[in-house]
């Protein structure tokens, strides 16, 4: 993929120092520093006023192809990537039928390369189709075409300890990463809401954060015994954070992800009983959301991922028991941290680059994305605008699914230009194909 040479002019990389010039070729960046010439045929982007990051890594993303096309497909998924300062996302394996074999991780990897406005990188099944019983190929997924580098049954989780194990041992034979949905099942038999004082209330059956809190533990065990890296999606408790804390005090190598509803959000937003704050693990309480943001500060927490789960209106427009969980991300992502982390002064702007880009990109051994922004570097790239407020609509988004619980709030920042390899993706709220 050729494109033009670019300048992005006065921006400040990660909001330190003064504002300096960047040029790139080639996919490249090829100079630093104020006052660059203006090469022949180059495109000038003003940068002032703007920070310059690297471009956002989610490790976990819902785009729903193949089955269902619907609410999302890779091509809308990619789009509204793009839009929130994606440069990768990882495609969860829930998909219909499910990501558990070298065809699908395939074919979601080149469906990805033709939209080609963001690196879709296929997540591939723990075990076959999801059901706990019997792991997946992870060899001929790793080595295929989408080059599987991580592995989960996200939407439920590896609940039998032993095949947990064996997938660790496998996983540590081609380093590729596990990443395990913290949900023991037999303690959320019918929960819908995180169990507490508003649940009961509204009459809503609970899921408990020991749920997830006996999975992790258990995972950071098995972590330990196999010498071999865990990964935690989405934790939700202050518990979790206890758990991690303590696991990587060993020197256990366990990682874990927040998302930005589980760092705005709590079970206060159920009183309305509207299906779109259903989500799992489910929206806890104050404290938790405290908790994950002290600990996403301090580094125990490494990184936030989106979670982003679009879903149909059917699905999501009846009673609360019966609605799909899961809400959409993408679009709001960096907004929601720079309001719940940045603003209060929890992060800076270079940590936001650490935790949502280098770090994640660490995890899955993604080599030429979460880049220092520096010479010879790929220019995946993206500008904010910090003084940005902006209000959430969500009918002005690219996803094809309206479940958003933020519709109509009032967030800080705002992605204006992204670029993978030199080329811009979407500048100003438009997506630009290629
Ligand atoms: O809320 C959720 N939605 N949590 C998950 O683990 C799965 C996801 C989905 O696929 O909709
Ligand atoms: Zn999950």
């Amino acid at each position: 993929m050729t494109s033009n040479p670019i300048i992005i002019r006065g921006a400040r990389p990660y909001a330190e120092g003064e504002p300096v010039d960047i040029a790139i070729a080639g996919g490249i960046i090829t100079a630093i520093g104020p006052g660059l010439d203006l090469p022949e045929g180059a495109t000038e982007i003003d940068g002032s006023g703007k920070i310059l990051l690297p471009g956002l890594v989610d490790m976990h993303t819902h785009l729903r192809e193949p089955g269902r096309e619907d609410t999302e497909t890779i091509d809308t998924g990619s789009a509204a990537a793009a839009l929130g300062g994606y440069t990768a996302v990882f495609a969860m394996a829930n998909t219909d039928p499910v990501a558990d074999n070298v065809v699908i991780t395939d074919h979601v990897w080149q469906r990805g390369q033709d939209a080609g406005i963001v690196d879709v990188h296929p997540v591939g099944a723990v075990t076959v189709g999801l059901k706990g019983k019997q792991l997946t190929e992870m060899a001929a997924m790793a080595n295929g075409k989408g080059r599987v580098r991580m592995f989960s049954d996200d939407g439920v989780c590896v609940e039998d300890p032993l095949m947990m194990r064996r997938a660790l041992e496998y996983a540590r034979g081609l380093d590729v990463l596990i990443a395990q949905h913290a949900e023991e099942p037999r303690l959320t038999v019918g929960a819908v809401a995180h169990e507490g004082p508003t649940a009961a209330r509204l009459g809503l059956a609970g899921w408990p954060r020991a749920a997830e809190e006996a999975i992790v533990a258990r995972d950071a065990l098995l972590a330990r015994d196999a010498g071999y890296r865990v990964h935690i999606c989405h934790a939700s408790t202050a518990g979790t954070v206890e758990l991690v804390k303590w696991a990587k005090a060993q020197g256990i190598s366990l990682t874990a992800e927040v998302t930005p509803h589980h760092l705005l959000l709590d079970d206060s937003r159920l009183e309305t009983y509207d299906a779109v704050n259903k989500v799992n693990p489910p929206l806890r309480e104050r404290s938790d959301v405290e908790a994950l943001r002290a600990a996403l500060a301090a580094g125990i927490i490494d990184c936030v991922a989106t979670d982003h789960a679009p879903h149909a209106a059917q699905e999501k427009c009846c009673g609360f028991a019966h609605a799909r969980p899961g809400m959409l991300g993408l679009q709001t992502a960096l907004s929601i941290i720079a309001e719940v982390m940045v603003k209060p002064g929890l992060l800076t702007w270079r940590e936001v680059a650490r935790v949502m880009s280098e770090r994640p990109a660490e995890i899955v051994r993604l080599h030429d994305q979460g880049r220092p922004i520096e010479v010879g570097e790929p220019a995946n790239l993206v500008l904010v605008d910090p003084e940005a407020r902006w209000t959430v609509r969500s009918d002005e988004f690219a996803s094809l699914s309206r479940n958003n619980p933020f519709e109509g709030m009032e967030l800080a920042a705002r992605v204006t230009m992204t670029m993978l390899r030199g080329r811009v993706t979407a500048r100003d709220g438009e997506v630009i194909p290629r």
